[in-house]
């Protein structure tokens, strides 16, 4: 032998993705286009200006940048938007990123949508490897449905779920909880997502991004909520945590699943396992603040070394926390942008 055979040399850019906190980020979230067919007057205002095509990332751009996360550990891709399924073509992203779920890479590829397409798309969802999807649906009253909406038809969404539910997916309902609007609904939503087999989980208003409502107008605590129903039904704690905010109780009364994310009154950073892509190639490392990485640019330089250790940069400036407050005093929004351009 000619001396010792060294092993290839390993980049320094291989690995998990750990950020200062020693919390490994092992979810990315990806928001494939800002706009929506709904404006729901929580995330939205009327005459949203959404980003130009131009800027966006193409589909295959969101591959590779999706696919070098899966190499750097991530198990856990979450489609969002706006809405993911009105962005053209988008079913041939799930069908490139199905392969990851074939080799085992990854564990778990599924969408948040708002379920207005869900009825064109559920079947070649679940061809593709998705499991379970998550439909925001705040009430079950057509009229609410579209004054919350302003856009939507509650109908649509129905069908969106039949059709989910016929290709085998399952269905988690995120529902945003709004003071006045569907307080008095929460109870029934929850019967009925209970009684048809899919889970809900109730979501508090933040702080993000101009709409033309006050937040505190919007705000509805979920302790509340969850006081009035634990007078009525047993609510025994369940120890799953996804590494986010919420928090899963099972119904013992229904046997369904019941969640509650409260940004607001818990802190839950500590365990936060996850950072979100925009559709022009901004990384976020927290819903909650401003900082960001760009990554479209070292992604169109072409060399998947450099965007790799963009991405490690990017994540070596994960912040401990969020901030979010949302109090009579503060007029403005914790954070400018609207949740439908980081995802949701
Ligand atoms: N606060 C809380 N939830 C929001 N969503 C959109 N904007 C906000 C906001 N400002 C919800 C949607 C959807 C999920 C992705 O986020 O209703 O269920
Ligand atoms: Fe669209 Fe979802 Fe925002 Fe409603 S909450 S406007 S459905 S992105």
């Amino acid at each position: 032998m000619w001396g010792t055979k060294l092993a290839p040399a390993q980049p320094e850019t291989a690995g998990p993705l750990v950020d200062p906190f020693g919390r490994a980020i092992s979810y990315l979230r990806v928001s494939v286009t800002d706009r929506c067919d709904f404006r729901c007057v929580y995330c939205m205002s009327e005459d949203m200006a959404f980003l130009p095509k131009r800027d966006l990332l193409t589909l295959e751009e969101l591959d590779r940048l999706c696919s070098l996360f899966v190499a750097r550990g991530v198990r856990k891709l979450r489609i969002t938007g706006g809405e993911p399924l009105v962005r053209r073509n988008i079913m041939s992203l799930f069908e490139g990123l199905s392969r990851h779920l074939a080799t085992g890479a990854l564990d778990e590829l599924t969408v948040t949508t708002n379920g207005s397409q869900l009825a064109r798309h559920a079947r070649d969802l679940a061809a593709c490897g998705v499991r379970r999807v998550n439909v925001s649906l705040d009430t079950l009253d057509p009229e609410k449905f579209r004054r919350i909406t302003r856009w939507g038809d509650l109908s649509k969404v129905m069908e969106g779920l039949d059709a989910a539910q016929a290709a085998g997916l399952g269905i988690k309902i995120n529902a945003v909880a709004l003071k006045d609007v569907n307080e008095d609904e929460i109870e029934t939503l929850m019967t009925w997502a209970h009684r048809r087999g899919m889970d809900l989980t109730l979501i508090e208003v933040m702080p993000l991004g101009e709409i033309e409502a006050r937040r505190v107008d919007q705000f509805l605590p979920l302790s509340a909520v969850r006081a009035r129903l634990a007078a009525r039904y047993t609510l025994q704690d369940l120890p799953d945590r996804t590494g986010g905010p919420a928090r899963y109780v099972r119904v013992a009364e229904t046997g369904g699943k019941l969640g509650f994310i409260t940004p607001l009154s818990h802190n839950f950073c500590e365990s936060c396992n996850r950072v979100r892509l925009t559709c022009t190639g901004q990384l976020f490392m927290c819903l909650g603040q401003e900082d960001m990485a760009d990554l479209r640019t070292p992604l169109r330089e072409g060399d998947d070394r450099l965007l790799s250790l963009a991405i490690e940069n990017a994540i070596a400036r994960k912040p401990k926390g969020h901030d979010f407050i949302i109090d009579r005093r503060q007029a403005r929004p914790a954070v400018g942008r609207h949740m439908s351009v980081t995802g949701g």
